[in-house]
């Protein structure tokens, strides 16, 4: 609706995981790096957790789109599943043909493994939405990892899912599950320059030539809005080109972006980031007029108090009392 306008030939702040878009701020950086490892260690398990919208599943996809020849991978997105489920779909993940129970997958699944093996192929299982694994389905996952050679395991697995998926890991039940985990990682939000750069980029895989259409001001309180979380900076940004575009606007400043946090029901104080600096040198208005209230406040207080302590006059004390009262 408001390409032409802004000049773009696609649209820059999708909600889908797409990898062209991808920015690797250092977390994301890190977390890809860990699940690269995750594809060719001979060890265990790799979780990456972080909070929603921080760009976990984008990863994945983008390991997807560059998986090294070597490695056989299946990749399960929607992990709500029954145990008989869960085994129908792997089977079909890896291509082992109709089965028809879990020992007919069993027997199917180690053979599999077997040939992959002495291909010199890594056999990786990935599975997206880990908290919402049941207990018995982790169970299940943990027992295929005991599938083994002497010398290393057959099949290296992947969990990435929300924070609470740790908390998840640290019921006694699960102990031996977690003792299995070799890497860990939490994904974090993007820092001020991170989200900066990051609308930059996507505007600019979008198409736009300008690279000035989102103000400093704008960005700064986009990072205030979003708290630097991928998903909430694109609902801001698409939402604001359009409002801009409707008020033919062909810059998107602060007070635009505003009006979209409240309209998407945005709110400053929920997700504000970590950082207080600011791209535009700008400062909270709200901020800056208390800080004043309360030095001019403080400095009359003072002048009464000195006033009657030195001259002692009844209209000192009179005046102290007013502004007292006042206050
Ligand atoms: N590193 C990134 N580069 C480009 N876009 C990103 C990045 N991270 C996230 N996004 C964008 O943010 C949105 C949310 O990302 P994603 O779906 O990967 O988050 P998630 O962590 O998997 O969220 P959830 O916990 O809800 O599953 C997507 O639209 C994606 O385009
Ligand atoms: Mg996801």
């Amino acid at each position: 609706m408001y390409f032409d306008f802004y000049g773009l030939k696609y649209e820059p702040f999708s909600l889908s995981p797409d990898p062209r878009f991808l920015y690797l701020a250092a977390s994301h950086k890190e977390a890809l790096a860990h699940l690269r490892y995750g594809l060719i260690q001979q060890k265990g398990f790799v979780v990456i957790t972080g909070e929603v919208g921080t760009g976990k599943t984008t990863l994945i996809y983008s390991l997807l789109s560059q998986m090294p020849q070597q490695v056989i991978s299946a990749f399960i997105s929607n992990p709500v599943l029954t145990r008989n489920e869960f085994f129908y779909l792997l089977a079909h993940k890896y291509g082992l043909g109709e089965i028809e129970n879990k020992g007919d997958f069993l027997v199917k699944f180690t053979r599999f493994l077997e040939e992959a093996h002495k291909k010199k192929k890594n056999v990786v299982l990935i599975i997206d939405e880990a908290h919402c694994l049941e207990k018995e389905i982790l169970e299940e996952i943990r027992l295929l990892s005991n599938l083994e050679t002497p010398h290393s395991k057959l099949i290296n697995i992947i969990l990435t899912g929300q924070p609470e998926f740790n908390e998840k890991l640290n019921v006694p039940d699960l102990r031996a599950l977690r003792q299995r985990i070799t890497l860990r990682y939490e994904l974090e939000p993007l820092d001020l320059k991170e989200t900066n750069a990051y609308v930059q980029l996507r505007m600019a895989k979008a198409g736009a030539k300008d690279a000035g259409i989102f103000t400093h001001a704008a960005i700064d309180s986009i990072y205030e809005y979003s708290g630097g979380i991928p998903r909430i900076i694109n609902l801001l940004c698409d939402h604001a080109l359009l409002t801009g575009f409707v008020k033919e606007a062909k810059i998107i400043d602060d007070k635009i972006i505003g009006e979209c946090a409240k309209e998407t029901g945005c709110l400053k104080g929920d997700r504000r980031g970590k950082q207080t600096r600011t791209l535009s040198g700008k400062t909270d208005h709200k901020k800056h007029i208390l800080m004043w209230f309360l030095i001019v406040l403080l400095l009359s207080a003072s002048a009464a108090f000195v006033y009657v302590f030195f001259s002692k006059l009844e209209q000192g004390r009179e005046i102290l009392e007013k502004i007292y009262q006042y206050f």
